[in-house]
């Protein structure tokens, strides 16, 4: 078996890192005025095996890049292990949820409902009932393995945990309490980056969890962008840690994220000739992409954005033209810029203006045959009431996105095919 991971590759500029090179999370090349490079695994699985553990981090451990680092730096099996047990049962004293595969099943009414065969359907992964309520958490929770297992080796800058720098992240939403929850299961400081108009619901979950929240209005001598994301990377420049969910600030949430690729591909992989993943910053689609090339498996993959902020979809457009939509990642300024028009949509958690993990996803399309998704508003509507009307799940209109991309080019779908989508977020 070749599943380790033998080190990290910029796929924009080539760098490459060595897997035990403590603290890396970024392409030693990526500086503040060029942020357009991304670190991507090296590996090759071609044996997929993982074991039966409840846990997707134990299950999958094997194939996790963090778990190559934490034996580069000379953790053996057995405290690898254990890390990822105690720090499992940290989140589940603060949660009241550890981390436990998530089911997937035929969603039989919403099959019927769209005029599926028996055969076909659609099948959804309910990641709502995952730490935190979204998929976010398995994102982090590889970025908190990593942390401490760099602590562990004795390689970190600090030496008590009272040394310990802050975590740091950008986020109005599922990320920031996801984060919040990790950061408060190790006691870990975590200053949270919100913006003016953020939800009350979201600022008092991340009250109770002790976050340090840090409001973020638009300062006049700020250059575009998102304040929260410029105020973000000012305290990672003093020292802080990186700790969200976009692979261009901290690559190792790409690892974590692969674990829902793997469960799903396990559970009914062979079969699947579709899946659609709705896309903000792109770091879950980016992560599904490779554990689909991973594991060999190729359903069709289909980004789903919605109308009102659609930057993936102008990217695959401009790759196709201007050498191919695979490996355009040292074409990032010809293909990849911020939206320009304000982004609305009901889907109001994948509204980042630029796809920040775009690279992988394109890869991941071109592949496998796929190919983005604009979903009109109304079908994102749409999507969100056939979720309330027709399953059990209570899923967030950003959750059920992906639904919206069936539903837009449901005429292109056979009924018969097997198309797998995931709820991500719970409604709040
Ligand atoms: C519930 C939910 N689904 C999907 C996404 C999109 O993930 P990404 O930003 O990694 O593309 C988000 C991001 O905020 C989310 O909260
Ligand atoms: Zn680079």
């Amino acid at each position: 078996m070749s599943g380790t991971v033998t080190g990290l590759t910029c796929s924009v500029c080539g760098s490459h890192l060595d897997i035990a090179a403590p603290l890396s999370w970024k392409c030693p090349n990526a500086t503040d005025a060029d942020r357009h490079h991304v670190l991507d695994f090296d590996s090759e699985i071609d044996v997929f095996r993982p074991t039966d553990d409840e846990n997707p981090f134990l299950a999958y451990r094997e194939y996790l890049a963090v778990d190559a680092y934490g034996a580069a730096l000379g953790l053996d099996t057995a405290i690898r292990i254990s890390i990822i047990q105690e720090l499992d049962d940290a989140v589940r004293a603060v949660d009241g949820t550890g981390f436990i595969r998530t089911p997937m099943k035929r969603a039989d009414a919403l099959s019927d409902e769209l005029g599926f065969t028996p055969d076909g359907g659609i099948w959804i992964k309910d990641e709502t009932h995952n730490v935190a309520g979204s998929h976010k958490a398995r994102h982090l929770f590889t970025e908190l393995v990593y942390l401490v297992m760099t602590e562990r080796a004795g390689v970190a800058p600090w030496k008590t945990p009272s040394e310990r720098p802050m975590l740091a992240i950008a986020s109005c939403g599922n990320a920031a309490i996801a984060a919040s929850t990790l950061a408060a299961a190790v006691q870990w400081p975590i200053a949270v980056h919100v913006p003016v108009a953020s939800a009350t619901s979201v600022i008092e979950k991340l009250e109770s969890l002790h976050a340090d929240i840090r409001v973020c209005p638009r300062l006049e001598t700020d250059p575009p962008g998102d304040p929260c994301v410029l105020r973000f990377r000012e305290e990672v420049a003093a020292g802080a840690i990186p700790f969200g969910v976009q692979g261009t600030e901290n690559a190792w949430c790409l690892d974590g994220g692969r674990t829902i690729g793997w469960e799903m591909l396990k559970e009914i992989g062979h079969r699947v000739d579709r899946i659609f993943i709705q896309v903000g910053g792109g770091a879950f689609a980016s992560s599904i992409a490779s554990s689909m090339r991973n594991v060999g498996t190729h359903p069709k993959m289909h980004a789903v954005q919605a109308e009102g902020c659609a930057p993936l979809s102008r990217a695959w457009e401009h790759a196709k033209n201007n050498g191919g939509t695979r490996d355009a990642g040292s074409r990032w300024s010809e293909c990849m810029w911020a939206w320009e028009e304000e982004p609305y949509s009901l889907a109001d958690g994948i509204l980042d203006d630029e796809t920040y993990d775009w690279i992988g996803i394109l890869n991941g399309m071109s592949d496998t045959g796929g190919s983005p998704v604009v979903a009109a508003e109304d079908a994102v509507i749409r999507a969100h009431e056939l979720a309330s009307r027709f399953t059990d799940i209570s899923v967030s209109p950003t959750g059920s996105a992906g639904l919206a991309g069936v539903l837009q080019i449901r005429n292109e779908i056979a009924d018969d095919e097997r198309i797998v989508v995931v709820f991500s977020g719970v409604l709040r």
